[in-house]
């Protein structure tokens, strides 16, 4: 086999063997492709596509280029949630304990945050003593004793992945639905859980701008997982605002305890609850998502999803006080308010720049070695479809300095757009697919 022919095969549109997806991935993996080659044949893919046999192909190539997780340890159906990231997105912090406590084993890894969305570990991290490096004997110990661990991503996941990745972020070829989808996936197979849902997010804030191109990415994650023999399900949801009302990692911690304490904002509340009976229904736990939902709102407004967050956060090393003692949490110097200089109803929030307010405050990173600050970020007061009075308070900045702060004032004040109409409260979730 000639890597040439398989390029020329690609630019021309043809469908590529599983023999020959393998040995371009293996070839790659191993430093015997060079990266001319391979930039040459990922631009094929993005201008030509792949059929979902493609896909699939790629995807399980990936998937054995390293470790795979073996959790057939642990009796019942493991299900795994991923979001294809967003502002303000700590779905995991509240959705994982309450499914936890419904009774279905979690063992997940998660991944950082970059650029203007977060990650779900530097979110744990914030809660003082908490640690994300989980050795493989605590790993399957946790699960036993209490249902539930997150860990970070390890390198050898899925290394051809992080190759292709980077590559194709040199070269303006990640936004290939297949290759983005083989990725994703490549990497929820590797992790070993039976069955996964997936948050496919759409909008301004989102990955994906357009809903169609969402949509299309999600039927191609589905198709690839239940293809390669496990239970794929997407849920589409919007994140064309802001999830809820916290950006930032302490902040969003003190924000998801507040939504295992029954009090949270109704979209983040609702995307738990719509997950979670995603999940339910997937482990064979209720009948209907709709009946797995019912479980997950009961867990949540018992407590019995609180509980399980605070066992969690003992678990992993972290002050499970802080679930009483919001304080506890890192907290920043200065706080100030962001006050409206006109009125009118929100009719949209410029929800990306947000997210980029919020990383340049510190809460984020432009490259993975970057520090994060996990006491700043943005506190908002009024979504889409609200009514804004000239000063009120809009948000407030929680910021390392002075400055920083005042620079975010006007930055933030001119994500609003007001109009002097009223303006209908947005769908949050789109389809379940
Ligand atoms: N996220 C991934 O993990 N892979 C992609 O290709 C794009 C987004």
């Amino acid at each position: 086999m000639r890597v040439y022919d398989l390029i020329w095969k690609k630019r021309e549109g043809k469908e590529l063997t599983k023999a020959e997806i393998d040995f371009l991935i293996a070839g790659y993996a191993k430093g015997e492709i060079p990266d001319y080659q391979m930039s040459a044949w990922c631009m094929a893919v993005y201008f030509k596509g792949m059929s979902f046999e493609e896909a699939t192909a790629l995807t399980l190539a990936m998937v054995n280029s390293g470790r795979q997780v073996d959790l057939s340890r642990i009796n019942g159906t493991k299900v795994d949630k991923h979001s294809t990231g967003g502002v303000g997105d700590k779905t995991s912090l509240v959705l994982l304990p309450a499914v936890a406590a419904a009774g279905i084993p979690v063992a997940k890894m998660s991944g950082r945050g970059l650029g203007h969305t977060g990650g779900t570990l530097d979110k744990l991290e914030s809660i003082p003593g908490f640690k994300t490096a989980i050795d493989p004997e605590q790993f399957f110990r946790q699960v036993e004793q209490i249902g539930m661990v997150l860990a970070g991503q390890t390198a050898d996941l899925v290394p051809a992945d992080k190759k292709l990745y980077a590559l194709r972020d040199l070269t303006a070829t990640v936004e290939s639905i297949p290759l983005i989808a083989s990725s994703i996936v490549s990497k929820k197979l590797a992790s070993g859980a039976d069955a996964v849902v997936l948050d496919v997010k759409y909008g301004d804030g989102a990955f994906m701008n357009q809903y169609q191109a969402a949509l299309e990415l999600a039927q191609t994650m589905v198709e690839i997982g239940n293809r390669s023999g496990r239970r794929f399900k997407a849920v589409l949801s919007s994140m064309e605002q802001p999830l809820g009302m916290a950006i930032g990692n302490s902040l969003e911690v003190a924000e998801a305890i507040t939504t295992l304490k029954g009090n949270g904002p109704a979209d983040l509340t609702e995307l738990c609850t719509v997950l979670g009976g995603v999940m339910l229904w997937l482990a064979g736990k209720a009948d209907t998502i709709d009946a797995g939902s019912e479980i997950i709102s009961e867990i949540i407004y018992s407590g019995k999803g609180l509980q399980k967050f605070q066992e969690f956060v003992q678990a992993q090393g972290g002050n499970s006080l802080v679930v009483d003692e919001p304080d506890l949490l890192p907290r920043a110097k200065v706080i100030k308010k962001v006050i409206a200089d006109q009125e009118g109803w929100v009719e949209r929030i410029s929800c990306r720049e947000l997210g980029l307010i919020s990383m340049r405050l510190g809460s984020g990173r432009t490259k993975l070695e970057d520090v994060i600050y996990p006491e700043v970020g943005i506190v908002i007061n009024k979504k889409v479809g609200d009514y804004i009075k000239a000063g009120e308070v809009i948000a407030e900045i929680h910021a390392l300095t002075e400055t920083a702060a005042d620079l975010a004032t006007t930055e933030i004040r001119d994500c609003y757009l007001l109009t002097q109409q009223p303006v209908a409260k947005p769908e949050l979730i789109k389809a379940i697919i």
